[in-house]
Parts: C-alpha cells; structure tokens; sequence
C-alpha cells in the first residue's frame, strides 16, 4: 500500500480534530456511543451502507455480513459505522423498485456527504441497489468498495433444477395451459428460493454485480460468491480491510471509473448474457461519471462480444452456483482476453490484469471460450426507427429465432388492466404474428417504468401450443424474462412519443439484423395522428412521485434525475462544519 493521504488529512478529522466547541460537541457524543480517542485519532472512518431489512429477502444475511465488514475494517486499522439505508426489495415494492432507484442514490450520496466519512463499503446486490448503491457514492466520490450480496442457492423442485423468475414464468405458463396442478404449482412456490441472496439466474441482479466487477469496482470474484458460502463472509471482511486502505492510498472512484472500465463493464454484460435492465443502468452509472455512454456504444460492443455464460435465461442449463464453481467471473473475464483493456486500475490498487491473471476456467460448458460461445454475439440489440427514434432493446439470444425478422399487425392495450382481458381471453381473435403492444408504462407513465414487458403469452395461442411472439412496449422487463419482448421504446408513450399513436391493425416491422423497429405508416398519417393526440393528466400532483415524473430522463439516457448527473452543475460544495 502507497500511503499518500496523512491523518491530519483525513476527511473526519474535519468533524473530530479541531480544538473548538463544534469538534468538541462530536467527540463528546461519540463518547456517548461507547467510543473513546482510540476511535477517532488518525483512524479513516468508513461506513458501512446496508441495505438490510425485514421485507428484503435477498438481503436477509447483510445485517450479519456487516459484522464481517466490520471486523475487516477494524483488522485494517479503521473504525466502522455502520449505516442503514432503503432496501431495494425487488419482490416487495410497488409499483417498482425503479421508482426508488434515484431516490436510493440521492439517500446514499448525501448520507456520505454529510456524515464524518472517509471511505465506504456498499453491501448490496438485489437489482436496483447495485446501480442505486454505486451511482450515489461515485457522485459522491470517497473511496469505496462495492461488496456484492451474491446469489441464492439454486431452486429445487421434485429432483428439478429451478432458476429465479425464469422458472416461475414457464410453469405459469404451464398452469395456465392446464399441464400442471395447484400441488406442483404449491411445490415450486416453496423450491424456487431456498436461502437468501439473490436471484440466482443471470437476471438483473447478477447481471449488475458483475457489472460492479467489470467495472473494477468489487474485489475478485466477488460478485461470484453464493450468498450462503463461507467465503461470502471472508469477502465481507477483506471488504472491509481493503477499503480503509482505500482511504489511505485515496484511491477515489474517478480512478476507477473511466472510459476504459466503462467499456469493460459493458462487454462483462454482454458476456453474461446480460439483463436488459442492464442497459439503463449502465447508462445511468456511466453519466454519474462523467462518462457520455449511449445506446449507439452498447450496440456496438454488443456486436462484437459473443455470450460466454451458459446461465439461464440465456443459457440453457446452469445457475449462478454452477458459475461460481466453474471459476466465476475472473474465468470469463479472462476468456474476453483483449476484448477487455487489462490496464485500467481496480479496488484492489491494481490493473485487471494482474488480478485476474491466475484465473482458471474449470468448466467450459458453464464458462464457454470465444471459440464456442453460447450466442455468437452480444445478447442484445438496441432498434431504432419510426416508432423509437430514440431506441428500444430487445434480447435476441433469449427469444425464439424465428423473429429475427417480423411483420404484423399490432393489438394495442393503453394498461395492465386492458392488456390483462386481452390476454386471458381465450377466443380473442389473435394469430401468432400478431404484435402484442402495452403502452403508458414508460418511466412516466408506468410510472417508473415497471417490468411489464415481458407481456404473458395470451391464453388464444397458448392453447394451440405456442409458446413466444413479438410483444412491444415502453416498459422493462425483469432480467430473468425471455422472448421476443421489445422494451424500453424511447420516447415512452406517455410523453407522446410515436408508440402512443398506433392503433390495433396497424403493422409492425422489425428487423434484428439490421436494428430496425417502424409502423407501416406515411408521416402524413403519423403527423394526423399527432395533431389528435391528447396528453394524458399527470400521475402524481405531491410527494416523491411528483418529483420523480418533473425530473426522470428517458430511458436511452439512463432514467436518471436530470439535477443528479454529475455533470448537471457545478459541484456540490463539502458541508459547513
Ligand atoms: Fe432480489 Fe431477484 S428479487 S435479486
Ligand atoms: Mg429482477
């Protein structure tokens, strides 16, 4: 370790070191606390943020791994705080964890910011809180170090192997379709979460984590680790050692997050099979960096990087725990050899490339080698055309190949609740080249963007045995989802973008290959159109909600806050003490 920051520097002895009545009122109430100078005196502070609770099954064992982090950080010569903040409970908020996304980052940032901190150790891993987690404390900007949740143990079912989400839509399906029995149901119910951590597909959760790590932003190998295994908690505690050296090197996050592991993280994503969600959130995470990341550069590399991870959904067989025992992602990031620049800097203090250079793939059916990879090119795509000038995404490796190219006519649904009689009625007159379209359910209109795009299969075709079509809509879909959904069309209805104008009848072109989404309509039409539309009345007139829909972007920028950017203004100055 470099030492380059001194103790007389650190950012607490702001709060504790000076000899006047302020850093007299924080010393004595530190005392409060049990605490005594050992505590203060030249020791970085470093926070612990948990994203623990009750209504958070993913996160049920973070309460005790901040045990573990803490006692890192005190083996480390630091003094841990620990810190709670909101929960990120995919399962359990509503209308959609998306909506408290930003809120999460804004509690995370400002919490650092007007606290006596030095460095931080994030605990979190369920879907939202990963980008929440890291784009509130790189706008922040103290060294910090990202300690990933890790995955459930795999699902199981009657001898069967279950995956998170993935699963749960097949056999839904399935019930629907009158082949299984409330019993079976029953038992997969109890078999598809069987410890705590996270989802154990490559769904949005696991797709972030290692995002984290292709950014540089978790120890090696960390974002691998099921929750449930005793090296999750050794992780936990080299967490927290690492970060109060963090400090002392002021290893801060603009050193970390650059272009070049920007790049890196994008092409971990691709590789993984990618959730969707991911997108935004990489986008999102970028700009907190200063980092202008668009569609265009996430369909690029997407083209150029096949998909190495056989994990469900995109894969056929395995599950997170399978990864972790094939070499995890040091082993697929060193099968991207020179798709991957070795030389940027990670938490560690080191270059990727040395701290991956030991890495070993043990098993080359989990984790492919480019010469067999599990799809030939990055698992999405990103379409542009008449009806998403600004971009949608689809998941082509996940979808039935057959809809590579497609044509038909739309069935449009403005809600949930009129999507929902359309596709639970079993007569409604429908074929499989139908395009199935829900609307209003973008970042404004959702709101927050719910993952209702992975709109059911409607019970007319699933009756003669179909099991995937084109459905299209403004919203996300959950990063376990599969099909042919095209998501996140930009701009979103409700803002009246060119979706809110089509009607049911109306064609749908779309083609993979050459990233092409449009209506069969004359700008006339559209133009006519337009003139008639009516913009829909605001969805919240106070509280948060109001907030969110003054302030969030689309979802081509990243859904985030306009006035949470970093490069939005100048700089937030440090608190007055
Ligand atoms: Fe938490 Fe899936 S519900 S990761
Ligand atoms: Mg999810």
């Amino acid at each position: 370790m470099t030492k380059t920051k001194k103790p007389e520097e650190l950012r607490s002895a702001r709060w504790f070191a000076p000899d006047d009545l302020r850093s007299m009122g924080h010393r004595s109430r530190a005392m409060q606390m049990g605490w005594n100078a050992d505590d203060w005196e030249g020791k970085p502070v470093i926070a612990v943020i948990n994203t623990w609770s009750d209504l958070s099954p993913c996160h049920h064992h973070l309460r005790d791994r901040a045990e573990w982090v803490k006692r890192g950080i005190l083996q480390a010569g630091g003094t841990p705080v620990e810190m709670p903040v909101h929960s990120f409970s995919e399962q359990f908020l509503k209308p959609t964890s998306m909506l408290y996304r930003n809120m999460g980052a804004l509690e995370v940032e400002e919490t650092l910011r007007s606290h006596p901190i030095d460095g931080v150790v994030l605990m979190g891993g369920c879907d939202k809180s990963t980008p929440a987690l890291v784009m509130g404390a790189v706008s922040m900007g103290l060294p910090f170090i990202f300690m990933p949740a890790g995955a459930m143990l795999r699902g199981n079912y009657a001898g069967e192997k279950l995956g998170s989400g993935t699963d749960v839509w097949k056999y839904w399906d399935e019930r629907r379709a009158g082949t299984i029995n409330k019993e079976q149901w029953d038992g997969v119910q109890g078999g598809i979460a069987r410890s705590y951590g996270t989802c154990m597909t490559m769904g949005t959760a696991s797709t972030m984590m290692s995002i984290a790590e292709g950014f540089g932003l978790t120890l090696p190998g960390a974002s691998s680790i099921p929750a449930p295994d005793a090296g999750h908690k050794r992780m936990a505690a080299a967490c927290g050692r690492r970060a109060v050296d963090m400090v002392w090197e002021d290893l801060t996050p603009d050193k970390i997050v650059t272009w070049e592991s920007t790049r890196n993280a994008v092409t971990v994503a691709m590789a993984t099979g990618c959730s969707t969600n991911a997108i935004i959130h990489l986008i999102a995470m970028a700009r907190r960096a200063g980092i202008p990341l668009t569609l265009e550069h996430l369909d690029e590399i997407g083209h150029t990087t096949p998909v190495l991870a056989n994990i469900r959904p995109t894969g056929k067989e395995y599950l997170m725990e399978d990864f972790f025992y094939a070499g995890g992602l040091p082993a697929l990031m060193k099968e991207l050899g020179d798709k991957l620049d070795l030389g940027v800097t990670t938490v560690t203090g080191k270059t990727l490339g040395e701290t991956i250079a030991d890495a070993q793939n043990y098993n080359d059916d989990v984790i492919r080698p480019l010469s067999n990879p599990v799809y030939h090119e990055g698992s999405l795509a990103v379409l542009k055309g008449n009806l998403a000038p600004d971009g949608a995404v689809i998941k082509p490796a996940a979808m039935d190949p057959k809809f590579q190219t497609h044509k038909g006519p739309a069935i449009v649904a403005d809600s949930y609740a009129e999507l929902k009689k359309i596709i639970n009625d079993e007569d409604y007159p429908m074929t499989p080249d139908h395009v199935m379209v829900l609307r209003n359910a973008g970042p404004q209109g959702g709101p927050g963007m719910p993952e209702w795009g992975m709109i059911p299969m409607p019970k007319a075709l699933l009756k003669d045995g179909h099991r995937d079509m084109v459905r299209l809509s403004d919203a996300r879909m959950s990063g376990t989802s599969y099909g042919a959904c095209v998501l996140h069309v930009a701009p979103e209805s409700y803002v009246g973008g060119p979706l809110a104008l089509i009607e049911t009848g109306d064609i749908i072109e779309m083609d993979i290959p050459n990233r092409t989404l449009n209506v069969v309509l004359s700008e006339t039409e559209l133009a006519e159109r337009r003139a008639r539309w009516q913009a829909p009345a605001p969805r919240y007139e106070r509280g948060y909600g109001k907030m969110f829909s003054s302030h969030v972007e689309q979802a081509d920028k990243g859904c985030d806050f306009d006035f949470l950017r970093t490069d939005f203004g100048g700089p937030v100055p440090e608190p007055e003490i």
